[in-house]
């Protein structure tokens, strides 16, 4: 739905003034929003940049991001490769490997295969992961359809869950951790946030301590050793450009408690973005406004189109 402005987020009074159904045709040459219906039917609004304020898969995936190539509108945060990659927890990991960027043991399969042999694999999560471990679809993201698993028994119910999400599971070993945050913001020279920490009120950090209670902290900076943040704020930087990121990107890590190794858990290339979450929060800490990391985002956003168009297949 096409709107003139946004009076509130919350409000429905914002439908009121919409232009109608409109849709983006991924056709370089008209460059806007395509009305489907009402009087303005089969004009096209211009549009300057996207910024794209979705969660999950087809949005965070790169599949508006290609969206966004196609129809030749500069779009915040990463492009098409840069969001795959990001998505998907199996690619995610195998890049940060080969890149020497410490992340958490894992196996991974495919549904279909579990479906097929599944004794097999319960040995190999037996043998080279162990108890206690996570069992994740590869693609989702707010914790959904993630357990962790104690023993070998919940380890079945558990994978059911994670194949109805994904055709791609993966299981990692369990790390008894701090969880540390630091956000990254540019492009070809990307920059990193203070650090911080959450304190999840559940046992992990799941759905409910995500979105549903309220007991969860968010504590900035956090309070580690000077020399562990720094390290951080480097392998964030590093994550960002291994996986061909633009824009924005959150990287979470986990601290072992015992022995203060640092590992990646995951990048997100589209994370959090109101006012509070801790994306936005961090940049805050770093000395951004959250209007300036707007307007920030949206340059880089029209930078990176830019840089693109120097390319001879996409003038
Ligand atoms: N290997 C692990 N060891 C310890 N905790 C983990 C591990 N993997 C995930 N978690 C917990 O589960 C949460 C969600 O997992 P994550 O991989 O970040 O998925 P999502 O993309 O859905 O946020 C993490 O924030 C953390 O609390
Ligand atoms: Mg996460």
């Amino acid at each position: 739905m096409l709107l003139d402005s946004i009076p509130s987020l919350d409000s429905t009074e914002a439908l009121s003034v919409a232009q109608g159904p409109a849709i983006l045709l991924g056709d370089p040459s008209l460059n806007g929003f395509y009305i489907t219906e009402g009087p303005r039917c089969g004009m096209t609004v211009p549009v300057d940049v996207i910024f794209p304020v979705l969660h999950g898969p087809f949005g965070e995936d790169g599949t508006v991001q290609g969206l966004a190539s196609l129809s030749n509108i500069p779009c915040a945060g990463a492009g098409l490769l840069g969001s795959a990659l990001g998505m998907d927890k199996v690619m995610m990991k195998q890049l940060f490997i080969q890149n020497d960027l410490e992340t958490t043991d894992f196996i991974w399969f495919l549904r279909s295969a579990w479906q097929k042999k599944s004794e097999t694999i319960v040995r190999g999560v037996r043998e080279a992961v162990g108890y206690p471990c996570f069992v994740k679809p590869a693609n989702a993201g707010s914790s959904v359809g993630i357990s962790k698993v104690t023993d070998e028994k919940g380890l079945a119910p558990a994978v059911a869950l994670a194949c109805e999400y994904d055709r791609k599971i993966l299981i990692e070993k369990s790390v008894d951790a701090r969880e540390l945050e630091c956000a990254v913001l540019g492009n070809d020279d990307p920059e990193a946030s203070v650090v911080g920490e959450i304190i999840p009120c559940n046992e992990f950090y799941d759905y409910n301590a995500k979105y549903v209670d309220e007991d969860s902290k968010i504590v900035i900076p956090a309070d580690i050793p000077l020399q562990i943040a720094n390290r951080v704020r480097h392998w964030a930087v590093a994550a960002f450009r291994t996986l061909d990121c633009s824009g924005m990107s959150r990287v979470d890590f986990l601290l072992e408690r015992n022995t203060n190794r640092i590992c990646l858990n995951e990048i997100n290339t589209i994370p959090g973005f109101t006012p509070i979450s801790m994306y936005t929060k961090l940049w805050e800490a770093s000395g951004l406004t959250y209007p300036n990391l707007i307007d920030r985002l949206i340059d880089l956003a029209i930078d990176r189109h830019r840089d693109i168009q120097q390319s001879k297949f996409y003038r």
